[in-house]
């Protein structure tokens, strides 16, 4: 494939565009647990540990579990840096037994359908990483203070590129706070590379003060919250506009913006002001009781084709979107895929996202994908629906806030601000 040589150093409307340029985040040793704080009230997710320890806090502790972050990052960078890849089969990475635990091991030997490992050519991807630093300090603002920060794993989180624009997300989380700094050099290169192209912008950031959170949220139980799950009240209110950038999905000329624990409705209306060659969408999922972060939730992965090819979305079946706001989608070619269960439900004690990092994937094209290499179901519903799917080890990253999607930011694509929604 011919590069294309007129695109901006800084260009991604879509998720799906060819994947020309991307960053990939780092595990540091000093990466920490998310600190307690408004925003977050984090849980050792298994019940006998959390019986023996409270929440951990502060540096990760256990050296292996940073070690392996940042080998299978590294892993990945070389992959997408690659010209051509094998792929193994999902046997074989079933089998390397590197990651999984015999019990998992086994149920996928059962279900294992046969596919050969084979040579790929995919094309490279340009891979940038962030910069390394002390995230164990401890940070404050005029109007709070966090004992850690906590890491660069997810770049996904705090940066996205909306078209030729890089912009910074105001983020939610105190002790996320300073977490772009880890990009700002990658920011400042780009942008001086052609400042009449490029935009860097960074979105207010805010008070973190207690006024911005709604003190009544963590003392909920799910009944209660379910109750009242079509209100969309989460931990922030309404005072500033917030928005972390994994709530935001890119479709060319349309986004589509999760409410969400991390993301307002001011911070929604922020991004409509500031994008005006842009329609944003709300999108809400009201099953979904603690919303962060659209990517295991709704992951559109490739366009309608000019042959009346349905367009796919992959969609999380325990978090469906509201009916109403998937017209859009219906009456333009669009379809919604249901991702298959994870291959297991198991997660690292310390992990704060759910089992669906499953389906947090990386297009590198509208016919390409990144996934997970134990994940079986998706890899057979994927391959199904034609697409070539690449897998790669990336569990040792669901202890650090993400999986596949969230470990990157991507800064070109090779696509364009097409109306996808006419
Ligand atoms: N908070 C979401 C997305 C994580 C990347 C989840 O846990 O499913």
């Amino acid at each position: 494939m011919p590069d294309n040589v007129d695109l901006p150093a800084v260009n991604a409307w879509t998720q799906f565009g060819r994947l020309l340029k991307v960053v990939v985040g780092r595990a540091d040793p000093t990466s920490c647990h998310l600190p307690v704080e408004p925003a977050c009230q984090s849980e050792i997710n298994d019940p006998y540990l959390a019986e023996q320890i409270p929440w951990p806090g502060g540096q990760v502790k256990h050296r292996k579990s940073t070690k392996l972050a940042e080998a299978q990052l590294q892993n990945f960078c070389h992959i997408l840096e690659s010209e051509t890849v094998q792929v193994k089969s999902v046997r074989e990475a079933a089998e390397c037994g590197r990651l999984v635990e015999k019990r998992r091991t086994e149920a996928l030997r059962s279900n294992t359908k046969e596919n050969d490992a084979r040579v790929f050519q995919k094309g490279r991807t340009r891979t940038l990483r962030t910069k390394s630093m002390d995230w164990s300090k401890p940070v404050a603002g005029p109007e709070w203070s966090s004992p850690s920060q906590y890491c660069a794993t997810c770049p996904r989180d705090t940066m996205i590129t909306l078209g030729n624009t890089i912009l910074e997300a105001t983020m939610s989380k105190r002790s996320r706070y300073f977490e772009h700094l880890a990009c700002r050099e990658i920011c400042l290169d780009l942008w001086r590379q052609d400042p009449l192209r490029i935009k860097f912008w960074s979105a207010p950031k805010p008070s973190m003060s207690d006024e911005m959170y709604n003190p009544g949220f963590w003392a909920k139980t799910d009944e209660e919250r379910f109750q009242s799950m079509r209100s969309y009240e989460f931990c922030v209110n309404e005072k500033e506009p917030i928005f972390d950038a994994a709530d935001i999905t890119r479709v060319g000329k349309d986004i589509f913006v999760q409410k969400s624990m991390t993301t307002n409705d001011s911070g929604i209306m922020w991004l409509k002001s500031h994008f005006p060659e842009l329609r944003v969408h709300a999108l809400h999922f009201p099953y979904d009781l603690y919303p962060s972060h659209i990517d295991c939730t709704f992951v559109p992965l490739r366009p309608p084709g000019k042959d009346r090819e349905d367009g796919l979305v992959l969609i999380n079946p325990e978090r469906p979107p509201l009916r109403a706001e998937l017209e859009l989608w219906s009456q333009n070619g669009w379809k919604m895929l249901n991702a298959p269960m994870p291959a297991t439900l198991d997660r690292p004690a310390f992990s704060q996202s759910s089992y669906w990092l499953s389906m947090n994937l990386l297009s590198l094209s509208p016919s390409t994908l990144v996934i997970e290499e134990a994940e079986l179901p998706l890899y057979n519903l994927l391959s199904e629906n034609g697409f070539d799917v690449i897998t790669v080890p990336m569990r040792g990253m669901y202890e650090f806030g993400g999986a596949i999607h969230c470990c990157t930011w991507d800064l070109q694509r090779d696509d364009a601000c097409t109306d996808y929604f006419p």
